[in-house]
């Protein structure tokens, strides 16, 4: 056990001189052995081996950090899809804001207009404090009278909404127009729309493309115009024909043809005068109406007279409701476009609606209002002013009306195109007006 517990170099140490020698020279060897490995390997023999420990654990760690990144990058696509959601909610919240604002403000309109006709047909009254007294625009509509036309009655209760519709008048001449007209209408999802067919043609297209037609009963002077009559002669048409549609009780949008839908015209109504038109002005002064000074030099002081300017509402598309002044109206306009040669029905209908009584003449109380100039845009803002301003040109129209320009049909395709379609340069190949 002893010798056992004793190690070979105990024994070594107290052994013999010679043995002793050995264990000398051996160290030597050993430290030599060392210089040598340190002069060659100055970073050390297990460098190599440390270099790749450093490695494996870089590469665990940066196996953690895949792993790490792997699920931040899952973190980040739910987010992702979390954000788009919330996003899609969110617009549609916005949309049903604004939806319900606008219905609110409708109904605050109807009551205020109600409230109004209220007090200005109640027991005469005092004029209230500064500034809160106001005068009646909307004037009451009248007693619906069925028995003026039992069957178009019965059609209006079909198509109408609201006690509202869009009506057109149309002969074969422009059945191409009335095509793109009732394609956009369509496509917006519009449903209270009417086409007065003044031929077989157009009536049996439209019955062919389910498109709500009515077909007036013979009616000698009317028909021969409706079936041979050029653009204006028709378009005196509609005051005679529109005048039943007021009768029965229903507020109505007239609209040519040339006209191209893109948002629903009754969401941006504002229904509080008797007629409301869209305008043949191109900006806000002409459109909106300004104070135009005319200048005498030759009288001095005095040279300067102020005069009332305001660019005609355009007789093609304006919203009327079944009010008295507005039957007289088309009363009116009616027997003028019938009785005086050379006069045109859009020169009369805001001859009748402007000029106020005189010596000799009972003028028309009829209120009015002009619609937005870029919601119920003409051709002229859009491709004289809105197709070249950035701002603008993102608004959509209501409806964009050809009026302006003779090229109707390849016009009316390039709004389809521009506003529908989304074709940037659609409307780029068109010059600002006509070029005869
Ligand atoms: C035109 O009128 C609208 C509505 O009143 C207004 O918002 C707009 O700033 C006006 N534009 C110009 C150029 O005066
Ligand atoms: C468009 O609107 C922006 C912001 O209101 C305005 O700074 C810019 O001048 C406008 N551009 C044009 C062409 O009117």
């Amino acid at each position: 056990m002893a010798a056992r517990r004793d190690g070979p170099l105990m024994r070594g140490v107290t052994s013999t001189p010679f043995r002793r020698y050995r264990l000398v020279v051996a160290i030597a060897v050993g430290i030599l052995v060392g210089c040598v490995c340190a002069y060659l390997y100055p970073d050390g023999l297990f460098r190599s081996s440390s270099s790749s420990l450093r490695d494996t654990i870089a590469s665990v760690n940066s196996h953690q950090d895949a792993s790490v990144q792997c699920e931040s990058s899952e973190r980040v696509n739910m987010l992702k899809s979390e954000l788009a959601s919330l996003s899609e909610k969110t617009a549609e919240l916005k949309k049903q804001v604004r939806d319900l604002n606008m219905k609110l403000q409708l109904t605050e309109r109807k009551r205020d207009q109600a409230q109004e006709q209220f007090l200005a047909l109640g027991p005469q009254r005092k004029a209230g404090p500064f500034g809160t007294v106001k005068g009646l625009r909307t004037n009451p509509t009248v007693l619906p009278d069925e028995s003026v036309n039992p069957r178009l009655a019965k059609i209006l209760e079909d198509v109408a909404v609201q006690k509202e519709l869009i009506v057109a008048l149309a002969n074969s001449n422009v059945k191409d127009m009335l095509e793109v007209w009732f394609e956009n209408i369509k496509r917006v999802g519009i449903r209270n729309y009417l086409v007065v067919a003044l031929d077989d043609n157009i009536e049996d297209f439209c019955k062919s493309k389910d498109v709500p037609v009515y077909r007036r009963n013979p009616d000698q002077d009317v028909d021969s115009i409706g079936k041979l009559g050029g653009n204006h002669a028709v378009s005196g048409l509609k005051f005679r024909i529109l005048r039943e549609f007021l009768q029965l009780g229903y507020g109505v949008l007239l609209s040519d043809v040339d006209i191209v839908y893109l948002q629903n015209p009754f969401d941006h109504l504002f229904r509080d005068s008797d007629v409301e038109s869209m305008s043949d002005g191109h900006n806000n002064m002409t459109a909106y109406g300004f104070n135009d000074v005319f200048d005498e030099p030759s009288m001095g002081w005095a040279r300067y007279a102020h005069t009332m300017r305001i660019w005609v509402y355009n007789s093609g598309f304006f919203y009327i409701r079944p009010t008295i002044p507005s039957i007289e109206l088309l009363d009116r306009v009616a027997t003028r476009l019938s009785t005086q040669k050379n006069v045109w029905d859009q020169a009369v209908f805001n001859e009748e609606l402007f000029f106020p009584s005189h010596p000799g003449y009972d003028g028309l109380y009829a209120s009015r209002r002009t619609m937005d100039i870029y919601l119920f845009m003409n051709s002229k803002v859009l491709f004289k002013t809105v197709r070249k301003d950035a701002n603008l040109s993102k608004l959509k129209p209501v409806i964009v009306h050809v009026n302006y320009h003779p090229d109707k049909f390849p016009r009316m395709k390039a709004v389809v195109e521009f506003y529908v379609n989304g074709k940037q340069n659609a409307l780029d190949p068109f010059p600002d007006g006509s070029e005869w």
